[in-house]
C-alpha cells in the first residue's frame, strides 16, 4: 500500500495473549523495517495485526503522528485513512474529560473514543458495537481498522467514502484499501459499501451497517495477478507502466464495439437520456483533467454538443448550470479521488446524469454514477499517471462516440471508422516506445535545467499541460504548459538563452494552418535563445530546421495525436527525475489516491 502514502508507516500486532505491540516510524518503509529489526521481529509475532502507510493530513509526518494510534491505556490500536472533519470538537470533548492526546492527528480521537465505548455503557465489552457507535459520531470520510488487546481474535474495519476491501483467503482474512495488498494471498474479495463495517474473526467475516443490521458487501474476483502489481524487472513501476501503454489501450477498447455499436460497461440511464443530453461537463483532477481537455475537442466535433472541462475541486463551488439533460463525465483512475467524488455528488443532487470513466472496478465514483466505462489499464502503482492517462483518453473518445451514435450526429459507418482508427493506436504507441532511448539520453542532458516550458496547440495544448505536470511532480522542476498562441501575450518574456522549450507539433498535413503558426511560434522563441525540443510527426521536414532536438512520432489522425505525443514527455520527465536522483514512483509530498479534499 506504500504507493498510497509514504511519509510514515507503522504496524500493530496482537499476540493472542493480551499483548498489543506497536512500532511506528516517520519516513519510508525502510525506516520501519529497521526499527522492527532493532526491536526484534519475533516480538511482532501474532495472529492478527495491521499496518499503515501514511500521507499526512493532520500533523507533520513524525513518529508520534504515525499510525497506528492508541488510547491512553494502549489497549486499542487504530489506523485510519481520510479526514475526521469533526475531530476538533471530539478532541475538545476528550480533553474536557481528562484524556491526554499525544499526537496532532484526527485519528487519535477515534482510538480514545473506541476505548471509552468499550469500557462503559451499552457497548461495554463489545468491540464491533463500540466501533459502530464511534463511526456514527464521526463526520467526514474515513476508513478505520481497529483492534483491542482484550479481543485478540477480532479485527474490526469500517468505511465511509473511503475505500475498503476484504480479501477472503484460506484460513486467513485481509482488509485493505486496495486488493494489491493481498493479491499475493487471495483473489477473492468483498467490496464494502458506504457506511458498512466488517468484523473479522477466526471464523471468517461478517458485514453490518453502522447500526449492526446485517449488510451485504459486494463479492468479486480480482482479474489480475501479482505480476501486474510487481515491477517485472524494471527499476520503477512507472517505467513498466509506460511500456504497458499499448496493452492498456487495447484492453480499454476491447469489447466496446459490438454489433456495429459502441457499448458502455454499465448503463443505469436510458438511451433516450443519452439522446437528450444537451451539454457535457468533464470533471476530473490532475492528469485525468488533462484527458478531459483532450476529449473536449473530439466530443464537440463529433457530437455538436458544448463541452466544459472543469477541475473537480472547483466545479461544485461555482454553481455550474446543471439539469437532467446535462451529462457529467467524471474521469478518475482510482475512482476514489475526493474532489471528483464530491463533484459527482453535487452533479447528481442537481439532477444531472453522471458517467464515470474509471480504472478501478467498483470504486466509489462508478458506484455513484448513472453509467460507467472502465479503463482496463491494470493496476497503476507509480504515482505519476501514465498508462491510465492514455486509457482515459481512449475511454473518453468512446464516450464521445457513444453520444454521437445516440444523437445521430455520426452515421454508424463513421462510428465504426473512428473506432477502427482507435484500434490502430496500440501499434502506434508501441512504435513510439522505440524512441525511448533517444528521449532518455535527452533527459539526462536536461537534468540541470532550471525550468522547462511546454507548448502546444489544439489537442497538443493539453499534452503540453500533461508534459509539464509530469516534470513538476517527478523532477521537482519548474515547468509550465502553454497554448502556443498565448506566448506573445505574456509568457514569451520567460524565454532566455538556453531555456528548454518542448513543442508538441500538430500534423503538417492534418492541421496545416496550425502547423504553420506553430512553426512561427518556434522560430520566435528560437530567435530569443530558447533550446527547442520538438515532438513532431515522422517526415515533418518543415519543422526540422527549428528543432534543436527532434523526436519523431508516427502519423496518426489529429484527434488521436495525444496518444502518441504524450509518451515521449512521460519518458523525458522520468529520466530527468532519475538523473536528479529522485524516486520516480514516489515523488515527495504526493500520494497516488487523493482521498481528502
Ligand atoms: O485517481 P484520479 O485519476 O482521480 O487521480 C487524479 C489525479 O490525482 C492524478 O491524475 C494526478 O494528477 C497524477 N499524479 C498525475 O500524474
Amino acid at each position: 500500500m506504500e504507493y498510497r502514502g509514504y511519509d510514515s508507516a507503522g504496524v500493530a500486532v496482537l499476540d493472542g495473549g493480551g499483548a498489543l505491540t506497536v512500532e511506528r516510524k516517520a519516513g519510508r518503509l525502510a525506516n520501519l523495517e529497521a526499527a522492527l529489526d532493532t526491536a526484534g521481529r519475533s516480538s511482532f509475532a501474532g495472529t492478527a495485526g495491521m499496518g499503515h502507510t501514511r500521507w499526512a493530513t493532520h500533523g507533520a509526518p513524525i513518529d508520534r503522528n504515525s499510525h497506528p494510534h492508541r488510547d491512553g491505556s494502549e489497549r486499542v490500536a487504530v489506523v485510519h485513512n481520510g479526514i475526521i472533519e469533526n475531530f476538533a470538537a471530539l478532541r475538545a470533548e476528550l480533553e474536557a474529560a481528562g484524556v491526554e492526546l499525544t499526537s496532532d492527528t484526527d485519528t487519535e480521537t477515534a482510538a480514545h473514543l473506541v476505548a471509552r465505548a468499550y469500557a462503559e455503557g451499552d457497548t461495554k465489552g463489545d468491540l464491533p458495537a463500540s466501533v459502530r457507535a464511534v463511526c456514527r459520531r464521526l463526520e467526514g470520510a474515513f476508513t478505520l481498522v481497529v483492534t483491542h488487546a482484550d479481543e485478540p481474535d477480532l479485527v474490526v474495519a469500517a468505511r465511509r467514502s473511503s475505500p475498503l476491501v476484504v480479501g477472503v483467503g484460506d484460513g486467513e482474512t485481509f482488509v485493505a484499501s486496495d486488493v494489491a495488498a493481498f493479491i499475493e494471498h487471495t483473489r477473492d474479495a468483498i467490496e464494502l459499501g458506504q457506511d458498512q463495517l466488517v468484523v473479522i474473526s477466526r471464523d471468517g467475516c461478517e458485514v453490518t451497517d453502522f447500526f449492526g443490521e446485517p449488510a451485504q458487501g459486494k463479492p468479486f474476483t480480482v482479474d489480475w495477478d501479482l505480476s501486474a502489481a510487481e515491477k517485472g524487472g524494471h527499476e520503477y513501476f512507472m517505467l513498466k507502466e509506460i511500456e504497458e501503454q499499448p496493452d492498456a489501450l487495447a484492453n480499454t477498447l476491447r469489447g466496446h464495439f459490438e454489433s456495429g455499436r459502441i457499448v458502455l460497461d454499465e448503463q443505469r440511464m436510458s438511451d433516450q437520456d443519452l439522446r437528450d443530453v444537451d451539454k457535457v461537463f468533464v470533471v476530473a483532477c490532475g492528469s485525468a483533467y488533462h484527458s478531459g481537455l483532450v476529449a473536449k475537442y473530439a466530443i464537440e466535433h463529433w457530437c455538436r454538443l458544448p463541452v466544459e472541462v472543469e477541475l473537480a475541486s472547483e466545479f461544485r463551488y461555482r454553481d455550474p448550470v446543471l439539469d437532467r439533460d446535462t451529462l457529467v463525465v467524471a474521469v478518475s483512475q482510482s475512482g476514489e479521488t475526493a474532489d471528483t467524488l464530491e463533484a459527482v455528488r453535487h452533479a447528481r443532487e442537481q439532477k444531472a446524469r453522471v458517467l464515470a470513466v474509471c480504472n478501478t472496478n467498483g470504486a466509489q465514483i462508478p458506484r455513484e454514477s448513472d453509467a460507467v466505462l472502465y479503463t482496463h489499464a491494470g493496476p497503476e502503482i507509480g504515482v505519476a499517471s501514465t498508462k491510465a492517462f492514455l486509457a482515459q483518453i481512449a475511454a473518453n473518445y468512446l464516450v464521445g462516440l457513444a453520444l454521437a451514435q445516440a444523437r445521430g450526429t455520426k452515421y454508424p459507418d463513421e462510428v465504426a471508422r473512428e473506432f477502427a482508427e482507435l484500434e490502430a493506436m496500440p501499434a502506434a504507441v508501441h512504435k513510439v516506445l522505440s524512441t525511448v532511448d533517444q528521449v532518455r539520453e535527452l533527459g539526462r542532458r536536461m537534468s540541470d535545467a532550471k525550468a522547462v516550458l511546454f507548448l502546444g496547440r489544439h489537442v497538443g495544448f493539453p499534452v503540453a499541460l500533461e508534459g509539464a505536470l509530469k516534470l513538476k511532480e517527478l523532477a521537482y522542476m519548474h515547468a509550465e504548459g502553454f497554448a502556443a498562441g498565448e506566448l506573445k501575450h505574456g509568457p514569451i518574456a520567460l524565454i532566455e538563452e538556453g531555456l528548454p522549450v518542448v513543442v508538441v507539433m500538430p500534423s503538417p498535413k492534418g492541421r496545416a494552418v496550425l502547423h504553420a503558426k506553430l512553426v512561427s511560434n518556434i522560430s520566435e522563441i528560437q530567435a530569443r535563445g530558447a533550446r527547442t525540443i520538438v515532438i513532431a510527426e515522422e517526415g515533418d521536414e518543415t519543422v526540422r530546421p527549428f528543432a534543436d532536438e527532434l523526436v519523431e512520432v508516427p502519423a496518426v489522425p489529429t484527434l488521436l495525436q495525444p496518444l502518441v505525443s504524450t509518451v515521449p514527455l512521460q519518458v523525458l520527465a522520468a529520466e530527468i527525475a532519475r538523473s536528479r536522483g529522485y524516486d520516480v514512483d514516489k515523488p515527495r509530498n504526493l500520494a497516488k489516491s487523493v482521498t481528502v479534499e
